[in-house]
């Protein structure tokens, strides 16, 4: 018997049918069950999925050089944070500490590097991997992020989110309505509730109202995640990388309809099975995450695939970033191809968007950041 779903179907049983977004959380966030607090083995090739920074270290490597960059264009602060959101098991943070220690050692000076993970088991692995780092102050460890709490940071700050927002509930809307998770015999069932002034107003805005047989998400805790976040910079950057897509694209007739399962690698769209076994995601409406940020005063810029973003970092110099340690041929050859997964097309390049948000820094040195400038003269 799956506890998870039993708990759900309690608490559906103690205050009736819920949102998706409730039901997405429990089975993702559920401090004992949730797929992502059980346990750190979601990740890489015996898990349910790859991110960025498992396919090689050169995308923390050439991520440490755009955020050197970013430092500079902030004037070279004596201090900076570097604020990660959910980090997993922490590659990504190891990849560009050490980067930064090797390559730019006066951004490393200045920098502080702030972990923000909710999931306790991944927090653990965490503090295995970044040891030294945690021991020495260089970085540090904070648990959830939570909606509530209001601070701001005085150091200028880089915001860095790598597959955040897409792991955030959502609801989900047809033409009957907001979608409602149910429970009868052992199974769950949809319903659907009338759907709230947010939820339309949502649409109205940022996206599209569902055609018949249509359902389109609808990422309320996503935008307000950004407005808490947006709010909290004073000086510096966002940068979030995801699956993600525009009004314009939805316009088009394209990302209706994006929840998706993932588990061992294969894809499934009914995230009903097993849960807490299963990752759900939502792929990012980047229309409405934009809006957020520039209603705290951010100032949103061109949207690149991650494809565009590295080539950019990474042409200058032939992506020596990667190649630093080969020596032999064959190295060569299998980095060559660890970094075409990261930039092609079929492999993560075109599926993911890079939206960069800025604060309180001059335009002509956002525009000439190297991640903003692939295929433009510079
Ligand atoms: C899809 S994973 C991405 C992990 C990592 N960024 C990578 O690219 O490998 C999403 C991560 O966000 C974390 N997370 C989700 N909601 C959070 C919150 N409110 N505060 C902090 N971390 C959160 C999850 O626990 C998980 O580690």
């Amino acid at each position: 018997m799956n506890l998870l779903r039993r708990k759900i179907e309690q608490e559906i049983g103690g205050r009736g049918a819920i949102p998706f977004s409730r039901y997405m959380e429990l089975c993702l966030y559920d401090p004992e069950l949730g797929y992502y607090s059980r346990n750190a083995e979601q990740f890489g090739k015996a898990g349910d999925f790859y991110t960025s920074s498992d396919a090689h270290a050169v995308f923390g490597r050439l991520l440490a050089r755009q955020f050197d960059e970013m430092w500079r264009a902030l004037g070279s602060p004596e201090h900076i944070d570097l604020v990660e959101l959910g980090p997993g098991r922490g590659l990504f943070a190891q990849d560009v500490l050490g980067w930064s220690g090797k390559k730019f050692p006066e951004f490393f000076c200045a920098l502080r590097y702030v972990l923000v993970e909710s999931s306790s088991a991944l927090r653990e692995r965490i503090r295995e991997t970044l040891r030294t780092h945690l021991d020495s102050g260089k970085a540090e460890l904070t648990p959830l992020y939570s909606l509530e709490g209001k601070s701001s940071r005085d150091s200028p700050t880089i915001v860095f989110a790598n597959e955040f927002f897409d792991a955030l509930p959502v609801e989900i809307l047809g033409p009957k309505g907001s979608l409602r998770i149910d429970a009868s015999d052992g199974h769950f069932i949809e319903t659907w509730a009338r759907p709230s002034p947010e939820e339309m107003e949502f649409l109205d805005r940022y996206s599209v109202h569902p055609e018949p047989d249509e359902r389109i998400e609808v990422s309320l805790v996503a935008q307000q995640f950004m407005d808490r976040i947006a709010g909290e910079v004073q000086r510096g950057f966002i940068i979030a990388i995801d699956y993600g897509y525009t009004r314009d694209e939805q316009l088009a007739g394209r990302h209706r309809g994006t929840v998706k399962a993932l588990r061992q690698h294969s894809i499934s769209d009914n995230p009903y099975e097993a849960p807490g076994d299963q990752d759900i995601t939502a792929d990012v409406n980047v229309t409405a995450l934009a809006a957020a940020a520039e209603r705290r005063g951010m100032q949103t810029h061109r949207l690149v695939t991650q494809s565009q973003f590295l080539m950019g970092i990474g042409e200058a110099n032939q992506f020596a970033d990667a190649f630093e340690e080969c020596r032999l041929p064959q190295e060569r050859a299998k980095v060559a191809l660890q970094l075409k997964h990261l930039v092609t097309p079929a492999g993560m390049g075109e599926s993911f968007q890079v939206m960069i948000a800025s604060k309180g820094v001059e335009e002509e040195k956002v525009s000439v950041l190297s991640g903003l400038s692939f295929g433009r003269s510079r």
